[in-house]
């Protein structure tokens, strides 16, 4: 080759590199490749990229890709605790439609090359208004259980929430987290048993606990449907469904011992007085769903809520928590924070309810969906890309910071 036919070879990956990076020349290669196929062609092998199993997380192009992977590799009635609600499992479906009601009002003209998206909550710093919802019994879904989970949240700085039901002791998840997590209380009939797991969270070094007030019971078909599909024998690890809640690690040496249903625990406002004057963790209820029992919150001195449903496994109210959201707001304003979860999916569903006023928005079953797939890289994966969603709506919306998020920025439709 010569050095004229050089230049000229130069100039043209130049010009294609130009090209390549020109939106509008790409789409014109994209309708020619693509006007070579039909309509229905298109659509075939859309669908069928998206029901492929990705191998590696790096082959995730959004949370839905890990829900698939996770319903093949985790046991099927380990799954269908996963993934129930109740009843016809409307409410849990309800939870992320709901978010289409609501449409994104983007402000242009402004620079949005740097955006930070680091909140305060309860006086401490994150990285995300992007928390994880606590969830029970997670080495059902993969050996490591809740050390993965925290060891990913961990490199990420996000929120993390610990269930009652864990299945690593706080004090091991708290040194794989690199800070105490906020905990989850159920409370349980026997007050002493409860009394001795505050102490043991504030030995640990917590300092918010949240108490959730919304499951005393509850219909989970799509569980029971997928249990008796499961053809391993389950009793060689634990006793089926209402496993002796004591050989769980955070009631230990309680005194639980042949107590299997928590469920039986009804509790009142006289109960979260109680455990109000017992500690001095700040102290949130999770399971708010209108603004009457906001309001109580407010009248109770509560430090926060965490607008739920949980996950639509609670009662079947067919109602989204956006909309919960939504009437809750005006009663509580700024007053405290105001937490969300439920069906949260994609980073606009994040953006929405920020500009609906939360403090901070949180996922279950899909960090659980990353944690069934590959364990802590799934996790990881998991909160990146929702992470990276959240940044792009920021950014095309015009705003740089979470609390440049208004409630302007959305409307309903
Ligand atoms: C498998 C599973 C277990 C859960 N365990 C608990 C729990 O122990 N304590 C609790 O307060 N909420 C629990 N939840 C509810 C979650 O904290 C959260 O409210 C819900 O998952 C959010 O909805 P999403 O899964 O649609 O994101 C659980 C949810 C799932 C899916």
């Amino acid at each position: 080759m010569n050095k004229n036919t050089n230049t000229i070879f130069t100039h043209r990956r130049s010009l294609l590199k130009y090209l390549a990076s020109s939106p509008l020349f790409c789409s014109a290669i994209l309708g020619s490749l693509t006007g070579s196929l039909s309509a229905k062609d298109n659509t075939a092998l859309l669908k069928a990229d998206i029901e492929r199993l990705i191998k590696t997380t790096d082959e995730a192009i959004n949370l839905f890709d890990f829900q698939r992977v996770a319903s093949h590799s985790i046991p099927t009635s380990h799954y269908g605790y996963l993934t129930t609600g109740v009843d016809d499992d409307v409410t849990k479906n309800s939870n992320h439609e709901s978010y289409s009601n609501y449409y994104l009002r983007p402000r242009r003209l402004i620079d949005v090359r740097k955006i930070d998206t680091g909140i305060e909550l309860f006086g401490e710093h994150y990285a995300s208004p992007i928390f994880l919802s606590p969830v029970a019994s997670q080495k059902a879904f993969h050996a490591d259980g809740e050390l993965a989970t925290a060891r990913a949240v961990r490199k990420m700085n996000f929120p993390m929430l610990l269930s009652t039901i864990t299945s690593t002791s706080i004090e091991e998840v708290n040194a794989a987290l690199g800070r105490p997590a906020i905990y989850q209380l159920y409370p349980t009939p026997r007050w002493n048993i409860t009394k001795q797991i505050l102490r043991r969270v504030e030995a640990a070094g917590t300092g918010v606990v949240v108490l959730t007030v919304d499951v005393p019971i509850s219909n989970r078909e799509t569980f029971k449907r997928l249990v008796r599909q499961d053809d391993r024998d389950c009793s060689a690890c634990h006793q089926g469904i209402d496993e002796d809640l004591s050989r769980k690690p955070m009631f230990r040496g309680t005194g639980m011992s042949g107590m299997a249903d928590m469920d039986l625990m009804f509790i009142d406002w006289d109960f979260v007085k109680r455990l109000k004057d017992e500690t001095n963790m700040k102290l949130v209820l999770k399971g708010i769903v209108t603004w009457e029992d906001a309001e109580l919150c407010l009248k109770n001195g509560i430090d926060g809520i965490v607008v739920s449903n949980h996950g639509g496994r609670a009662e079947e109210s067919g109602r989204g928590t956006i909309d919960s959201l939504a009437e809750i707001m005006p009663i509580i304003g700024n007053k405290i924070p105001v937490l969300i979860d439920g069906g949260v999916r994609r980073g606009t569903d994040v953006f929405k309810a920020l500009a609906m006023g939360a403090s901070a928005v949180g996922i279950g079953r899909p960090y659980l969906w990353g944690l069934g797939s590959f364990g802590q890289p799934g996790v990881e994966k998991v909160l990146e890309l929702l992470q990276k969603e959240l940044e792009i709506t920021m950014q095309l919306a015009g705003a740089t910071s979470i609390e440049k998020i208004q409630r302007s920025h959305i409307g309903i439709s």
